[in-house]
């Protein structure tokens, strides 16, 4: 650790001076130059705009920065540049400090200030370094409250499900029976009663098509309740997706989607239970499909992998459940359908979320398909592509 800071502390650094007065950058480039040197990369900027160029074309981990520059002047040009690099470590190199100013600066993204004329080459690599640990520090500590962040909202996000699928459970369990009665009732009825009257007719046959439509409901809700009963076997897991896509054959030819498989050879079988594996890569398969016009095209992909480093390929809440180099199969459903708002891409697993209400969305499929996998200490990761569609990525460990 000790030396690492010592390390840290003589190494050349990448500077850009963004100054207009030349006495003033001349003065800052003899104290980072000479040796022994403070920077190993200098590079001068009398702009704002030259200083960007240069920085979208360099590595540089650190800007001395004067706030009177012909095309920016103030506080906005540390917007600017904090924004367009927010890793970029920012020191204002300024002739007149102001408390109040200084303030303003360090709240919008500076790290500290350099007056002009009070400073010596070894005040200026002090506070070059102390600089670049503040920024260092600070960026570890966003980073860790956006995953901060993400884990509890999907801590609630997972509560909240527990919450409704055991109040919906229970209120499915007590609703099956009435309802059967209703649906063998209407039924018999349509069957037996052969009424002259269309009116009965098109009346019974409405009652029926919404007892069915209910009963679909309850059906999907009760899943939550039997999802602690697995009945897990070794398994192929591309016959499994086989299978899934025999189930949705018929919406597949029905809307012509053009189906692309690529799948690795000789994958290692996995811990499953193949009918609620085959449930969730329908669900998935029938998102696909409906969010496409007839004649798309849904390309499926199993292949195995390792979960990388800093596990960037799992969402928050699932990283703790996977380590770091674990071999892992994944099934990937890519469409080219029309995608999913950026604006709800976050409630996409909560129960009875849909954006198909009125022709045929409950909002059941993700949820029951995210607990499904939960179970199987699987990930779901579901994200809209660069270009038009949707990619799914069920991420299973081996
Ligand atoms: N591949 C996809 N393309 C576009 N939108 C999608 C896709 N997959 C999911 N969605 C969005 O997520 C919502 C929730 O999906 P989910 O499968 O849970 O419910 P649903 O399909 O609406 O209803 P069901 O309970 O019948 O599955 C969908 O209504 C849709 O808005
Ligand atoms: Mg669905």
């Amino acid at each position: 650790m000790n030396k690492n800071i010592k390390k840290d502390f003589s190494r050349p650094l990448d500077v850009i001076i963004v100054e207009d007065n030349q006495v003033d950058a001349r003065i800052l480039e003899s104290m980072l130059m000479d040796p022994p040197a403070i920077a190993k990369t200098l590079k001068i900027a009398n702009t704002l705009s030259s200083a960007i160029k240069i920085l979208e074309e360099n590595e540089i981990e650190i800007a001395i920065l004067d706030l009177n520059l012909p095309d920016s002047k103030g506080v906005e040009t540390i917007v600017e540049i904090s924004n367009r690099f927010p890793k970029l470590t920012i020191v204002i190199n300024t002739g007149a400090y102001e408390d109040e100013l200084g303030l303003e600066a360090l709240s919008l993204g500076a790290q500290d200030f350099l007056l002009k004329g009070k400073y010596n080459s070894y005040v200026l690599n002090k506070i070059l370094r102390y600089c670049l640990e503040r920024k260092r520090s600070e960026i570890e500590l966003k980073q860790a409250y956006e995953t901060l962040k993400e884990t509890q909202s999907q801590l609630i996000q997972s509560e909240k499900m527990k919450v409704v699928g055991g109040l919906a459970s229970g209120v499915a369990h007590e609703v099956k029976n009435p309802l059967a009665t209703i649906l063998y009732g209407v039924t018999y009825l349509i069957d037996q009663v052969k009424l002259d009257d269309d009116n009965y007719n098109l009346v019974l046959k409405n009652i029926r098509e919404a007892t069915d439509r209910a009963n679909v409901i309850i059906t999907g809700l009760l899943d939550f309740s039997t999802l602690n009963k697995f009945n897990k076997v070794e398994y192929d897991i591309v016959d499994v997706v086989e299978k899934s896509l025999l189930l949705v054959n018929y919406q597949i030819d029905k809307n012509i989607i053009n189906v692309v498989k690529d799948y690795e050879n000789n994958l290692a079988p996995l811990l499953i239970d193949v009918i609620r594996i085959e449930q969730v890569l329908v669900n998935i398969l029938l998102n696909a499909i409906v969010s496409m016009d007839k004649s798309g095209r849904v390309l499926i992909k199993i292949y195995s992998s390792v979960i990388s480093k800093n596990k960037k390929e799992l969402p928050a809440s699932d990283k703790d459940n996977f380590i770091a180099g674990q071999k892992v199969v994944i099934v990937e459903i890519d469409d080219v359908g029309n995608g999913i708002p950026d604006d709800e891409i976050n409630n996409i697993f909560d129960p009875f979320y849909t954006s198909r209400r009125g022709i045929g969305g409950v909002g059941l499929g993700l949820s029951v398909s995210k607990n499904i996998l939960e179970n199987h200490g699987a990930s779901i990761v579901i994200k809209n592509k660069v270009d038009a569609g949707v990619i799914a990525k069920l991420i299973f460990k081996t």
